[in-house]
């Protein structure tokens, strides 16, 4: 799979999800399914996109024990989706143990991503919640190299560290980015953005794109922007 922009349908509903796809007649985009979704409709509704012609990222980002994780991934490769995720957190092992529960018995496999850091965790709460001391940028390229190890396919982080993962995990480890927003646009909660041409010059490999296309006027003419910009 070479670059591609992924949709976050972040929608709470299977009616919802259905009415913004039904809108996309021509290219079908690859969509990420998050918790929320997930959780709401179960599944059947990874099926039903899956059945419509989508590729899927299954954003569930899973940390459990190894055995837990393992057992589990089994059950998402069964669903057929493209990429899926965990916690780097979890460690090394959780990590291994996650790849030998997603290969199927004829040896293929969804992608496997990593979250390292969230982007929502900071310097000081990561000192004071969870006692890591260490510079933040230092223990997302830390977990990162532990995920390249664990034979992870890439990580999920800004675009603003993608070319330094590549620079520290190889140029094919794959970098997975949201935060990203046309030039025009609205910034909405994101604090560190990119728009899609620079998101590409900076080597991301995927971008990850929710409201600048689900809240757009034209959602179509708003994706297609994001794959003239990032893609072709
Ligand atoms: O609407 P927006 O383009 O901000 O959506 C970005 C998507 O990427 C959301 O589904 C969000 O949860 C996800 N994400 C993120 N930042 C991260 C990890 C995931 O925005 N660090």
């Amino acid at each position: 799979m070479g670059r591609d922009v992924i949709v976050a349908c972040d929608f709470s509903s299977a009616e919802a999800v259905f009415s913004f796809l039904d809108k996309f007649t021509e290219r079908k985009p690859f969509v990420k399914i998050g918790m929320e979704l997930f959780y709401a409709e179960g599944p059947q509704i990874v099926k039903e996109i899956k059945k419509r012609g989508h590729k899927i990222f299954l954003d569930l980002k899973l940390h459990d024990i190894p055995n837990t994780v393992k057992k589990s991934m089994a059950v998402l490769s069964n669903l057929d989706v493209d990429m899926t995720n965990l916690h780097a957190g979890g460690t090394c092992r959780m990590m291994e143990g996650a790849l030998e529960g997603l290969t199927r018995p004829d040896g293929t496999r969804p992608l496997l991503i990593a979250v390292t850091q969230l982007t929502s965790t900071d310097q000081q709460s990561m000192e004071e919640d969870l006692l890591i001391k260490e510079p933040i940028d230092k223990v997302v390229m830390h977990y990162a190299a532990n995920a390249k190890k664990a034979g992870l396919d890439g990580v999920v982080c800004s675009p603003l560290e993608a070319q330094k993962v590549h620079d520290t995990c190889g140029e094919k480890f794959l970098t997975v980015t949201p935060g990203v927003r046309f030039a025009d646009g609205d910034i909405g909660d994101q604090k560190r953005v990119m728009t899609p041409a620079q998101a590409k010059e900076i080597g991301s490999d995927y971008i990850v794109v929710g409201r600048p296309i689900t809240a757009a006027d034209d959602p179509v003419a708003a994706y297609n922007r994001c794959v003239a910009e990032f893609v072709d």
